[in-house]
């Protein structure tokens, strides 16, 4: 029986993200796209559901862990966690978290390997092949030596007993079903792409190995565990209730959002995998374009990736969201640049929509004590009311109808037209010389009402994209009703009341220096990616510094010699304060004993400066001194990491002098 619900429900999923690297511009390109249509689904009467999660077992994030000298599980629990908070930390309203190593999941993979199983679609077979390990992928048609055709790097020849999922039985139902449902792939280009492929046979497909052990184990059958695709895939379903869906009415999923380069694996493994397990097959599989850097997709070994966190500390989040949305058309690859990401926010939020907000509610404080004014209708002109209104209502509209098709870059454009035409009215009617003379008060009435109900209009249409700025506004606007709640479809022209009362005018998106604020994301690149914590905090602070502390740790023992080449000593806190525009460094001043040291420490993210001073710390006393942030830092604090970087002070249970040294 499926659930019953008051709202239509919508269903959809972002990719789960491998936890063998940390997420980058384009991981958070896709989550915040999902994001944006679950908001917008729900403005439209949907009880819209997100999923998105860790993609944790395979051949990578085994030989990643191996490399760190962690257990799989130990090292992808530890970045699976730091996925979850960027996404918490950017405000991204996920329903779900799903990961591959959770125990629901594991259940939902062995059920459905058996459904197929039982209706007589797997089958044993030896496999010989190139297999490139970096896509956990077999590489069809490839002889030793080849390289990967999808990473370029080379193939390794594996031979195996493996389990294998008949997918050459699935070629005319998937082309019969692709006919039936033509909006079941999107964009065109791609759909054009998959029936290509399907069209030229499908061979079947190896789901088991016996040459890895991180994996879902097959049941009865070991050493053989789930080849890590015919895995992930299935935790579109373990999220929302697995064996059990049925009983919370959210599958099947309305719509899987991928990037481009895994359209394959959703658009023809993943319903044939459901076909043969008979299960309902999801509505809509839409692959997006790749954000790209220097005209080149980000990745590690290239060494272009653009991380999220330091663009979000130097300019926030929601200026990140409107400029993806903005600037790429869904679906095509876009390039992501600094300088376009500052130049969209001045011109379209700080001088559009912050100016247009500011200027509209500090007129209607200054004129009319803060309440919303009454049209005068009878003083409308044919250049004022009428015309705004029907502009305004046949954007909503249009806007819908592009949200609807994922054409988020017209549809703002669409909204900031809205924008543009409310604030040109501002200019031609000159609010501020019609307060001048008391015979205009009624028109002064009209042109301020007109602006605020503009103002509204946009504010609601542009909450999937900016939720908390147009949620400011909203409530500036004398808004009660939390914004995420208005319903699109209820929007229209005159709603706002008069009389309403406003609240405090406040600027929302402050204009920024173009080259400074390139600097701030630069200098928080930088400290991202060399912490400027101590040791232990530096070292593990990241994933990666994790592993490699780690790996080096186990390469090389030291001496006794070189390990009293480290002087570490005692030290009490006199005084901390924050150093400016550095999120982690507290600048303090410590006593060693024989003197007091300044130190700059990457210790803010968890202690505020008053919890520091007073208390004793393990200091490494005979580092060379560095600037951090132009302040001198004659030292370090020790300290351990906590998996999300976060700093743990190192101290002592029983009394210490200050300035003893340890050995
Ligand atoms: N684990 C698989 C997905 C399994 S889904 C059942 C995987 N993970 S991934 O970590 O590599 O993430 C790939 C996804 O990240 C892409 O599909 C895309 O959504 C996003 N992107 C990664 N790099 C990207 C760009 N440069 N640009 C835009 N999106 C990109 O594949």
């Amino acid at each position: 029986m499926s659930a019953t619900r008051a709202k239509p429900k919508y269903y959809l999923t972002t990719p789960l993200y491998y936890t063998n690297g940390m997420p980058h511009i384009g991981h958070t390109y896709s989550t915040i796209v999902a994001d944006v249509i679950r908001r917008y689904k729900r403005m439209r009467g949907f009880d819209a559901f997100m999923t998105t999660g860790a993609d944790e077992h395979g051949v990578n994030v085994e030989r990643s862990a191996q490399k760190a000298g962690k257990s799989p599980q130990e090292y992808s629990t530890e970045i699976a966690v730091q996925w979850k908070r960027l996404w918490d930390d950017l405000g991204i309203a996920g329903d779900e978290f799903i990961r591959t190593t959770d125990e629901k999941h594991h259940r939902t993979v062995q059920w459905l390997f058996k459904r197929c199983r039982e209706n007589g679609f797997i089958e044993k077979g030896r496999y010989t092949g190139q297999y490139c390990v970096h896509d956990n992928a077999y590489v069809v048609d490839a002889g030793p030596g080849d390289l990967c055709p999808d990473c370029g790097r080379p193939t390794e020849t594996v031979t195996e007993e493996n389990y294998f999922f008949k997918l050459s039985e699935f070629q005319e139902k998937l082309l019969e079903f692709y006919a039936a449902n033509p909006d079941f792939i999107q964009p065109e280009s791609r759909r054009n792409e998959v029936l290509s492929f399907v069209n030229g046979g499908l061979k079947n497909l190896s789901i088991t190995r016996t040459t890895i052990r991180w994996g879902i184990p097959v049941p009865g059958e070991a050493p053989h565990v789930f080849y890590v695709w015919f895995d992930a895939l299935i935790g579109y379903l373990s999220a929302v209730g697995g064996p059990n869906y049925d009983e919370r009415g959210l599958w099947p999923a309305d719509l899987h959002l991928v990037g481009k380069e895994i359209i394959r694996f959703h658009a023809v493994f993943w319903p044939a995998f459901l076909m043969a397990a008979d299960l309902p097959l999801p509505r809509q599989i839409w692959a997006h374009g790749w954000l790209l850097f220097d005209a080149e997709k980000m990745s590690k070994s290239r060494g272009n990736v653009v991380r999220p966190r330091p663009i979000v500390g130097a300019i926030g989040i929601e200026p990140l969201r409107y400029y993806l949305l903005r600037e790429i058309v869904f679906g095509q690859d876009g390039s992501f640049s600094y300088d376009a990401l500052v130049t969209r926010y001045n011109s379209d939020l700080a001088n559009g929509l912050g100016n247009l907000a500011s200027r509209t509610l500090t007129m209607i404080e200054r004129y009319f004590g803060g309440e919303i004014p009454k049209p005068a209708a009878e003083q409308r002109s044919s250049a004022d009311t009428p015309s705004t209104a029907d502009f305004a209502n046949e954007a909503l509209a249009r806007v819908m109808h592009l949200y609807d098709r994922l054409g988020f870059s017209l549809a703002l454009e669409s909204i900031w037209e809205i924008v543009a035409m409310v604030d040109k009215y501002i200019t031609v009617e000159k609010p501020w010389a019609l307060a001048e003379k008391p015979e205009d008060r009624a028109r002064l009435a009209t042109v301020l009402y007109t602006a605020a109900e503009g103002l509204r209009m946009v504010t609601a249409l542009a909450h999937p994209v900016l939720p908390q700025a147009t949620e400011k506004i909203w409530k500036q606007l004398g808004q009660t009703e939390p914004l995420g709640g208005v319903q699109l479809d209820t929007l229209s022209w005159g709603q706002l009341k008069p009389g309403t009362k406003i609240g405090k005018p406040e600027g929302i998106f402050p204009r920024v220096d173009k080259s400074e604020t390139i600097a701030r994301i630069e200098a928080m690149e930088q400290e991202q990616n060399n912490p400027p914590a101590p040791p232990a905090a530096t070292a593990a602070s990241t994933p990666a510094g994790a592993a490699a502390a780690s790996a080096a740790a186990a390469a090389t023992k030291i001496g006794i010699e070189d390990f009293a080449k480290v002087e570490m000593r005692v030290g009490l806190v006199k005084t901390a304060e924050r150093v400016a525009g550095a999120d982690r460094l507290l600048q303090l001043q410590v006593d060693i004993g024989d003197e007091v040291r300044q130190i700059v420490a990457g210790l803010a993210l968890a202690y505020k400066p008053e919890q520091l001073v007073g208390r004793k710390v393990v200091v490494v006393t005979n580092l060379a001194p560095r600037k951090l942030r132009g302040v001198e830092s004659n030292g370090m604090i020790v300290a351990a990491s906590l998996p999300d970087g976060a700093p743990v002070l190192a101290g002592f249970l029983e009394e210490v002098p200050v300035g003893a040294r340890l050995k």
